[in-house]
């Protein structure tokens, strides 16, 4: 049984990356927990040029041929038995070296398909997702959260998971945050 850690927290002393070991003690997975620091990898996006051609892609798909590297981070995230992903809130969203990855996790034939009726339907072993975040301002409205809303939408829509889960500290750069006392709340 594995827990696949996609750590997108890229600043030193990150306190998102605090709060998701928080998370994972609390968690005390029963299987292996494998860490994938996404600042030690070189995520690529889909492009027109590069290692990562969209062209490649699409053909890869079509012919159901997932040889290409491009289809390695997929092939892991859909093995995975659980998966917690923690990433600070960037701009209302997140890192866009988080949304490289997850752009290729998002491979059709991967992680996800499509039945003959056009409906999504999962390749995802994992049931369970859990989002961890911290955010300088205090919550935003859900119509300007394009973190967890949609980082909800991929496991909900695409992976199959009925409730992914998500622990968010807010509010941890405003003057006078206790910091410690914000983190520990957003696990409670
Ligand atoms: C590039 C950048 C963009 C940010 N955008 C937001 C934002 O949209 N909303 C917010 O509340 N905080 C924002 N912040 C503040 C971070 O969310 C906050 O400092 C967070 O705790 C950083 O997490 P870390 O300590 O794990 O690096 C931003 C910070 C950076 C560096």
């Amino acid at each position: 049984m594995t827990l696949l850690f996609v750590n997108a927290c890229l600043r030193d002393g990150s306190r998102t990356d605090r709060l998701a070991r928080m998370w994972l003690e609390r968690r005390a997975y029963p299987g292996d927990v494998v860490e994938l620091s996404l600042a030690r990898q070189d995520v690529r996006p889909l492009g027109a040029a590069g290692p990562n051609r969209i062209d490649d892609y699409n053909r890869g798909v079509a012919a159901h041929d997932f040889e290409h590297p491009m289809f390695d981070y997929a092939k892991q995230f859909a093995q995975a038995d659980e998966v917690l992903i923690a990433a600070p809130m960037w701009n209302y969203g997140i890192p866009a070296l988080l949304h490289d990855y997850l752009e290729l996790v998002c491979s059709q034939g991967v992680t996800f398909d499509i039945d003959a009726t056009g409906a999504y339907v999962s390749l995802c072993h994992a049931q369970r997702l859990t989002f961890v975040s911290t955010a300088g301002g205090p919550q935003v409205d859900p119509l300007d959260d394009h973190a967890w809303g949609y980082v909800r939408t991929l496991a909900t829509r695409f992976w199959g998971v009925a409730q992914p889960d998500s622990v968010i500290a807010w509010s941890v750069d405003m003057i006078g945050a206790d910091v410690d006392a914000l983190l520990a709340a957003a696990l409670d």
